[in-house]
């Protein structure tokens, strides 16, 4: 949510920022920004409504020179998307410049006690405070930016990332992280900041996480300074080398981040697997579950709070390790749990699975857990997040950036993290036998081959999305470990292509949604052959009785869901529990075709944002 660039060294400062921010535009694209010192006393600052193409087209024919800025790309929460409201924010003097990520939750009793000070505002933002504030402060205390910044951050109450600039010195910015990520990258004589490493990694390989509460102090051709909230001490500067590639941001010849996402699926998932079961297909090993080995054994109940997507793949969690751990797991919206006085007993675990690491609500949750005794342990895929920085342990998915807003390989990741955790988990409590384990591990081995197969099949989900793309609604239907999927494929198509689409379990259809069902109402039925298989046809037969089209998902070689419905895909046959990793690929397939078909913005919908840092 908004995404942070910053850049001080000898490079011209806008063409870092600009390339920055295209490789932030997933965290919100509503207006951009820029703001650099050309000389002392010289801030120019371009901002326009609509994404950063459309800032680049404002900034061509203006002065974009200069070698220390700062830049923002922006997801509104308080104001607008408009001209004004888009960061960077300028004080009443127009000496400093801010961008900020995060929200602040008193900026209206600040604004207040500030305009009672003569500041006038122009913004609807609540970022507006911050600038104003740190004015307020150098002002009056006579002090340094870095020292105004520290005491503004003691004043304001909420979550934020920001970078400040003073024009009356281009050699300096101020940084400042709570509850939102920051990432600042080390060059040669040059300093990079971006709410994270993305755009970095083609000017460096190390990296500075700020945790919460630091302040940096950063220039060029100096070493980088990290100060506590008190702006006392001096912190520790922890380095770190990013293993990432600028090949995996970018689209590789796909039209779309999301197409390229989901046709890496098949080498993302070796990744993630690779080195995590034995050779010998009898074991799994997931280092961070197998150090806390008595948490497990000795647990009560697992606790897995998530959002969206990550929510959707935590529902198959949970049927995977009360299946193989008989371990009672529950599953809540992040967002609901962080409020609602959780019971939480010492012993408890509580499982944050999050693709981003970022996601407030998440992070929120499993705060209030470990404050309540829990053992917290983080699923997540951005590595050096604030999730797993923020858990006592835990493992990645290892899928590799995603970039599309649509989850795809990282939802394939966490049911296969999830899958190969219930077998560990099961293993060390004697509640899976060796046998189990052997097989649906060699299954999980096979996953990467299987969608492959199932991705061949693409042409004709293609043609198949032709003849469905003008349909105002969906219902998709799905039981057992597939009720998730089909919530995660209704999901998919609203996010995309803005067709009204409902999850369902398949039985629960007859209970008052079948009223629904009509000729316009297609049916995406995920029918493939588990215990419940004969029910889920009887569910079909219901819907073909009502004049309903059916698009069932089948095992293949199924004859008599290919007699009922009106299209069929296929997918191979595979341990019951890991299906939802093969349904999971037509279904992404069919919603990304859809949204094409409905000439969509699917890298980047409407109203959307891929990391949700506010609540
Ligand atoms: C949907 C989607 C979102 C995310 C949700 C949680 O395609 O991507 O629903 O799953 O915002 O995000 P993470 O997993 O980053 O916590």
């Amino acid at each position: 949510m908004c995404g942070i660039v910053g850049y001080i060294g000898k490079r011209r400062a806008y063409d870092v920022l600009i390339q920055g921010l295209h490789r932030l535009e997933y965290r919100g694209y509503d207006s951009s920004g820029v703001a650099m010192i050309t000389e002392p006393g010289e801030l120019n600052i371009y901002k326009s409504k609509g994404k950063v193409s459309a800032l680049e087209h404002f900034a061509s024919n203006k002065d974009i020179s200069g070698t220390i800025g700062i830049a923002h790309t922006r997801w509104a929460t308080h104001g607008e998307p408009n001209d004004i409201n888009a960061h960077p924010h300028c004080s009443q003097s127009g000496r400093i410049a801010l961008v900020h990520n995060g929200t602040i939750e008193n900026y209206t009793v600040l604004k207040e006690a500030l305009s009672q000070q003569g500041f006038n505002f122009v913004s609807q933002t609540d970022t507006e405070v911050v600038v104003q504030l740190i004015e307020y402060i150098m002002d009056n205390n006579h002090c340094t930016l870095f020292e105004a910044v520290a005491e503004a951050t003691k004043r304001v109450v909420g979550a934020y990332a920001i970078a400040v600039i003073d024009r009356q010195n281009p050699r300096q910015i101020v940084a400042a992280r709570q509850s939102s990520p920051l990432v600042i990258g080390i060059g040669e004589g040059e300093y990079f900041l971006a709410s994270d490493a993305t755009p970095i990694i083609e000017y460096t390989n190390k990296v500075v996480y700020l945790n919460d509460g630091e302040i940096a102090v950063i220039e060029p051709d100096k070493e980088l300074k990290v100060y506590d909230s008190n702006a006392i001490g001096k912190n520790k500067i922890e380095i770190t080398e990013l293993q990432m590639s600028i090949e995996q941001l970018e689209k590789g010849g796909y039209p779309h981040f999301m197409l390229k996402e989901i046709f890496e699926q098949p080498r993302t998932l070796a990744d993630c697997i690779s080195g995590r079961i034995t050779a010998d297909g009898k074991r799994v090993v997931l280092s961070g579950v197998i150090e806390n080995r008595s948490k497990f054994l000795n647990t009560n109940r697992i606790i897995i709070v998530a959002c969206g997507t990550s929510w959707h793949a935590a529902l198959i969690g949970k049927h995977l390790i009360e299946e193989y751990c008989r371990i009672p797991v529950v599953v809540e919206y992040a967002s609901e749990f962080r409020y609602s006085n959780p019971v939480v007993n010492q012993g408890d675990i509580l499982i944050a699975l999050s693709q981003s690491g970022e996601t407030a609500d998440t992070l929120a949750a499993l705060e209030l857990a470990k404050q309540r005794g829990a053992f917290v342990f983080g699923i997540c895929n951005v590595i050096g997040s604030s999730i797993p920085r923020a858990t006592h342990s835990g493992c990645y998915i290892h899928v590799g950036p995603e970039i599309g807003v649509a989850s795809t390989k990282a939802f394939t990741g966490q049911v296969t993290v999830l899958a190969m955790m219930a077998l560990l988990i099961g293993q060390m409590k004697g509640t899976v036998t060796d046998q189990t384990v052997e097989k649906i591990a060699t299954d999980i081995r096979r996953i990467p081959t299987l969608i492959q197969d199932i991705l061949s099949q693409s042409e004709k989900i293609e043609d198949l999305a032709k003849i469905f793309t003008y349909a105002h609604n969906f219902l998709y239907l799905g039981r057992g470990y597939n009720y998730p999927s089909a919530l995660e494929g209704a999901l998919k198509l609203k996010e995309i292509s803005y067709i009204h689409a409902e999850g369902y379990p398949a039985a629960e259809m007859k209970h008052g949604t079948i009223a629904l069902i009509d000729n316009d109402m297609p049916s995406v039925v995920i029918a493939i052959k588990d215990n419940v298989y004969d029910k889920t046809v009887n569910n079909i037969q219901q819907v073909k009785a009502r004049g309903g089209k059916v698009v069932a998902i089948v095992t293949e070689g199924d004859t008599v869901v290919r007699n009922m419905a009106d299209y069929v895909i296929e997918v191979p046959e595979i341990s019951e529990c890991l299906t939802p990793l093969l349904t999971a690929i037509p279904l992404q397939l069919l919603a990304y075709y859809i949204a094409v078909n409905k000439g969509r913005d699917v890298d980047q919908p409407r109203n959307l944002a891929k990391s949700v840092t506010v609540e």
